[in-house]
């Protein structure tokens, strides 16, 4: 039985900083973040967004296509949990009507998660071919103030929904999978900032997905040459250039920019969506490639700190235009605003209040749903 990805929306803040305003800000060459990193924007999310209104957002658009007829699952896949015991994904279930007859489940393993459920929703989809699952990764990736790490923040979230005979990319059986646990990045449950050795991350990401290919190639019988492009998680975008130049070694910069160019676009103006980053990269993809992938077989890395890294790989379908959302993803791009740096600074210090007082948040714009305020220790949310 062929399962995989049917269908597949992203959604990220509608403000963001230009990195060239945080170099100035910084006194950092413009250069470092925009070549050195691969950065042009981060998406910043204002008070009244969280992981749960981005999540209900890119969710929102495959509701709008009746693409979640059908769900019987909602796997939520995130490292920005907005509680110790309730499902983020609870708040969208709401906020989408979906039906009562729904598992929902929140996933964490920093940014490996959302591949750990699609995993998930694939077993759930094997057993009963006539449903699906519903796989929502979301998150916003936040470092302190004039930090190295700060040029690498961003948000977002990548709805997709996981059936059998897939419209979008079928999922291959073969994977390679390395699991170590190291501390290259983490954040304990009293800090809203991650903390990074980010040097030690990013040889990490690396080891990690030489292991995983090399499991993944002697398990499939694939070379390189097998793929028509790669997607690979995206911290910031020379990570993954770098990452496949490693795989592909003595590549041209002609043929990396060929094999990965069209998944890094997304990535490089919503900065690190941490679950959801690889899966932007796809969407990236599938939205801007001018060749006809029907038939071909990309490769895809997912990296979590912490660490768990895992390639495996799909196969594009036939027609798979037809369920692209590229206007809407390209809209909400072109549509967003520009924040200046003092503006960036306000929202980063707008912390949420702890005291169980009731609070109204301001309101900024947002996607269908926003973060509307909290009383005695309860998220509200409302439509926008
Ligand atoms: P840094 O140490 O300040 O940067 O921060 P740098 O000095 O290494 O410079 C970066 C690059 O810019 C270098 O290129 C410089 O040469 C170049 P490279 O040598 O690496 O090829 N550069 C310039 N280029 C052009 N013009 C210039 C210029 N100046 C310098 N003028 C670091 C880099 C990644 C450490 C930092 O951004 C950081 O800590 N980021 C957060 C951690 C991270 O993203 N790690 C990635 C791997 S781990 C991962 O992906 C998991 C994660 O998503 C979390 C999760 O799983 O949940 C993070």
């Amino acid at each position: 039985m062929n399962i995989g990805i049917d269908q597949i929306s992203f959604y990220t803040s509608q403000y963001f900083l230009d990195l060239r305003t945080l170099a100035e800000a910084r006194g950092v060459d413009p250069d470092k973040y925009v070549i050195g990193i691969g950065q042009s924007k981060m998406g910043i999310p204002p008070p009244d967004e969280d992981v749960v209104t981005m999540a209900a957002s890119a969710a929102f658009q495959l509701k709008e296509q009746g693409a979640l007829d059908g769900v019987e699952a909602l796997l939520f896949a995130t490292e920005s949990g907005i509680d110790q015991s309730k499902a983020a994904g609870m708040f969208v279930h709401g906020l989408l009507g979906l039906p009562e007859r729904c598992r929902v489940v929140e996933l964490k393993q920093a940014c490996y998660s959302a591949t750990a459920a699609l995993r998930m929703a694939m077993g759930l989809v094997a057993m009963r071919p006539q449903s699906k699952v519903l796989v929502i990764a979301a998150d916003i990736a936040r470092y302190e103030l004039g930090s190295p790490g700060e040029s690498t923040q961003g948000c977002g979230a990548v709805a997709f929904t996981i059936s059998a005979d897939p419209r979008l990319i079928v999922i291959d059986p073969e994977s390679g999978f390395y699991a170590d646990d190291v501390m290259d990045f983490w954040r304990p449950n009293y800090l809203s900032e991650a903390q990074v050795d980010g040097k030690y991350s990013t040889l990490v990401y690396i080891k990690a997905l030489k292991a995983a290919w090399t499991q993944y190639a002697e398990e499939s019988g694939r070379s390189l040459d097998d793929f028509a492009r790669f997607c690979y998680h995206i911290p910031f975008t020379r990570m993954a250039a770098k990452a496949h130049q490693k795989l592909a070694r003595g590549i041209s910069d002609e043929e990396l920019e060929n094999v990965i160019g069209e998944s890094l676009i997304y990535s490089r103006e919503a900065g690190n969506c941490y679950t959801a980053s690889l899966y932007v990269g796809i969407v990236s993809l599938l939205d801007h490639c001018a060749e006809d992938l029907s038939g071909k077989r990309i490769g895809l890395y997912s990296y979590g700190s912490g660490c768990v890294g895992e390639f495996f790989s799909g196969v594009v379908q036939p027609g798979y235009h037809d369920v692209l959302l590229t206007n809407e993803h390209q809209k909400l791009l072109n549509e967003r605003m520009e924040l200046t740096f003092q503006q960036y600074e306000d929202i980063y210090h707008y912390g949420i209040p702890t005291d169980g007082g009731e609070h109204v948040f301001p309101q900024y714009r947002t996607g269908p749903f926003r973060f509307a305020g909290i009383e005695r220790h309860k998220r509200i949310y409302e439509e926008a």
